[in-house]
């Protein structure tokens, strides 16, 4: 019975302790003072995150807010942005609470505030980081200039299912490559240091494994073994980490089976102690209320003790810190340092922010005034939406059109004039009445075209289709605009079937059935899974939700004044059975043969072969590779990277620019290797007809994989590398490690 209390004991302590890091950094004098100064209450309410936003025209905050903010029971809003109007905000803060600590102001910026950028995905797609840092830095400009100092973006989560909605947020399937963007954009968004009023708080999100959700649906189960988190979810997250983020949002999900506020191997482990990780860990919208509902914490005070002590810092909407931690200090089952420790954090960081010496360097009226919508943004949104669109398919080359053959153009589709649509599902603060359409920048420079909506996304009457279908028979050629409404991607938004929706297959079939040339231009925020549609258009630009200057790029790219420079940063499946279905397949000991051996891996009704695989992407000439040759770099025994040299060749009649992407494989490794992983890349431009080689580096640091334990292994012994202008027809050839020493 002794034993049995003093376990108990013991257990009661363990639990009230918080994962702590020992070698947190040091807080300056005016932090520990306001400690020493603060309440209970006041320390609650510093980890206390509510939304200020209550409105469909602006923001503004609802009266309960204004008196939490009065009383310091609120630490940040979110949802609150305008310099105006966010300058009142830390005023009030000023003039009424008590300790007179600046407020946090965070806004989802995933794309742009109010220059709308391409969505995440679509960037991704144009691999060029250094564009996507420049967006970023332009996105982070115009929110700061709003009084905005913390963004919950960038979103990191491995994608690898289209149905999952949330995958226009990210960087698309390869951990590599995801790993790559996520440290351009916390660059972009940080800048050199977080008081530079310019930048903002960056924040990855959703901490861990949210892409992995099964069957696709948002905010459903996860379950990872040890080395699909560590080698599939978690590289973004760590190269954010590395980048100096200060910001992690803990996801809704549980990799396994703990949610991710109360995920101490993710929290605590992983990210302070072994990536050590200083920030702040933010809890997703109202995940604590979550918690008794996932069926791992009693009621909402449970749910904030088991938050708290695995190091979620702020809770986000729930209310749950603020009304349940100052009792659970006083009575014991939280302890007063693990609350101290997160208020520590919150405080550091605003001082980090530059917020306690100027809480209003950022909610500057004339600098909101001048950098909105800067020309400098809206070319670079244009640019980056030239680079993202991909074109999957050009027949005969009927693209770029010949702007001076008298041909008749018709527009058609419930896309070619959709302002929203264009901007796509995170359009933060931008505007639809901003947003060039692509029938409005046709109508800027060409003299006459026919346009017909041919009806709506999801609906179109007998007669809408008519029209089109008259408008498309007086026509040489038809531009045919379709695709998603924006929310149908983003969060919530899962489809099982991601098709083209409504009766847009239907109008497809109409107009190419009068054997015109049919030029589809398509808006998604993830891949449209429809073979008809690739079968029957004669070209497909994919140009997924490419932002405010949308339509200007797209014209741009249809009369051949820029490439589309695009590449599928995911696999588009040929039919929906076929997921998951990516570059990084696992192998099997029994691979599948051309003639479908039996007792081989596949489907008895379908290819094993994608509709487009990952990394496609043509451009207006024809490039081939020929076999690329790799050598070592560095110390002859102890080399530190590969170099992949890859012959290029235009085989066509005009300059033009296409993508050569490096594949590697470990051939016997600890635990069998995927097929292929990304691992390079290199944009080639070269003049018609002529040859070049593009150079790729692979840092051997960049090939360790894990084991089942999570164990890391370096590689080792023969490695497979692919070289290819997608990731299904490669190249090859071997090269082998020296032993390791
Ligand atoms: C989303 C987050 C977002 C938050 C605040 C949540 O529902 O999952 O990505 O940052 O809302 O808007």
């Amino acid at each position: 019975m002794k034993n049995t209390a003093r376990l108990l004991a013991c257990l009661a302590v363990l639990l009230c302790v918080s994962a702590a890091d020992a070698q947190e950094p040091q807080p300056s004098p005016r932090v520990t003072a306001l400690l020493q100064a603060m309440t209970l209450e006041e320390k609650a309410g510093q980890l206390n995150l509510l939304s200020g936003h209550n409105a469909v025209t602006g923001p503004y905050a609802t009266p309960d807010v204004e008196s939490a903010i009065k009383q310091g029971t609120v630490g940040g809003l979110f949802n609150v942005y305008g310099a105006a109007y966010t300058r009142n905000l830390q005023e009030l803060t000023l003039a009424h609470s008590r300790l007179k600590i600046p407020l946090l102001l965070g806004f989802d910026v995933l794309h742009g505030y109010r220059t709308i950028f391409p969505t995440p995905l679509a960037q991704a797609a144009s691999f060029n980081p250094e564009l996507i840092e420049q967006a970023e830095r332009a996105a982070a400009r115009e929110a700061a200039a709003a009084g905005v100092n913390w963004v919950y973006a960038p979103m990191l989560d491995v994608a690898r299912d289209p149905r999952w909605g949330r995958m226009v947020e990210g960087a698309g399937e390869s951990p590599w490559y995801a790993a790559l963007i996520a440290q351009a954009r916390v660059k972009g968004l940080q800048g050199e240091t977080l008081s530079d009023p310019a930048h903002v708080l960056a924040c990855a999100k959703h901490f861990a494994g949210n892409g992995a959700v099964e069957g696709g649906r948002d905010y459903s189960a996860t379950d990872l073994s040890l080395r699909a988190l560590r080698d599939q979810e978690l590289p973004p997250f760590k190269a954010a980490a590395q980048s100096g983020i200060g910001c992690f949002m803990a996801a809704f999900n549980a990799p396994d089976g703990t949610p991710g506020i109360t995920n101490r191997f993710l929290l605590d482990d992983v990210l302070r102690k072994e990536w050590g990780f200083h920030g702040l860990v933010v809890s997703d919208f109202g995940a604590m209320l979550e918690l008794p509902v996932h069926g791992v914490a009693q009621d909402l005070s449970d749910s904030a003790s088991k938050a708290l002590l695995a190091g979620t810092d702020m809770d986000m909407q729930a209310r749950a810190f603020v009304a349940h931690l100052p009792q659970l200090v006083t009575t014991g089952r939280v302890s007063s340092d693990a609350l101290d420790r997160a208020v520590t954090r919150v405080l550091m960081m605003k001082e980090k922010l530059g917020l306690f010496d100027d809480p209003f360097a950022r909610s500057d009226v004339e600098r909101e005034a001048t950098v909105i919508e800067h020309p400098d943004h809206l070319a670079l949104s244009r640019q980056l939406a030239e680079e993202s669109t991909v074109l999957l398919k050009n027949k005969d080359g009927i693209l770029p059109l010949d702007p001076h053959a008298p041909q008749r153009i018709a527009l058609i589709g419930p896309l070619s004039d959709a302002k929203a649509d264009t901007m796509g599902p995170w359009p933060a603060h931008g505007d639809p009445a901003h947003v060039v359409t692509l029938r409005a920048a046709m109508q800027k420079s060409l003299k006459n075209f026919a346009f017909a909506s041919g009806g709506h996304i999801e609906q179109a009457s007998d007669q809408e289709m008519a029209k089109a279908v008259a408008t498309a028979r007086r026509s040489d050629v038809v531009i045919l605009a379709l695709g998603e409404r924006a929310t149908m991607s983003g969060e919530a938004a899962s489809r099982a079937q991601p098709d083209l929706p409504g009766r847009q297959r239907e109008l497809l079939l109409k107009i190419t059935a009068l054997g015109k040339p049919v030029i589809v231009v398509l808006l998604a925020g993830r891949p449209i899974i429809d073979p008809v549609l690739y079968d029957k258009a004669m070209a497909v630009l994919l140009a997924w939700q490419p932002g405010s200057q949308g339509g200007d790029a797209l014209k741009r790219i249809l009369w051949g004044e820029a490439e589309p420079l695009g590449h599928l940063p995911v696999t588009i499946p040929r039919q929906v059975g076929q997921i998951p279905i990516t570059h990084d397949r696992r192998p099997t000991g029994r691979p599948a043969t051309p003639d479908n051996k039996p007792y081989t891996t596949g489907y008895s009704d379908l290819s094993l072969t994608p509709q487009y695989p990952f990394g496609f992407g043509l451009s207006y000439a024809p490039f081939s590779l020929d076999t690329p040759t790799v050598s070592l770099q560095g110390d002859a025994n102890k080399p530190d990277a590969l170099v992949i040299e890859t012959p290029v060749h235009n085989q066509g009649k005009r300059r033009s620019t296409t993508l050569v992407q490096v594949y590697t494989r470990q051939d016997v490794a600890a635990v069998s290797q995927p097929e292929k992983q990304l691992r390079g890349f290199a944009r080639i431009t070269l003049e018609r007809g002529a040859s070049g080689v593009a150079k790729i580096n692979i840092p051997l640091e960049s090939l360790i994989y894990h084991d089942g334990a999570g164990t890391a292994h370096a590689p080792a012994g023969t490695l497979t590398i692919m070289a290819g202008l997608n990731a299904q027809e490669t190249q090859q050839v071997k090269i082998t490690l020296p032993p390791a020493r």
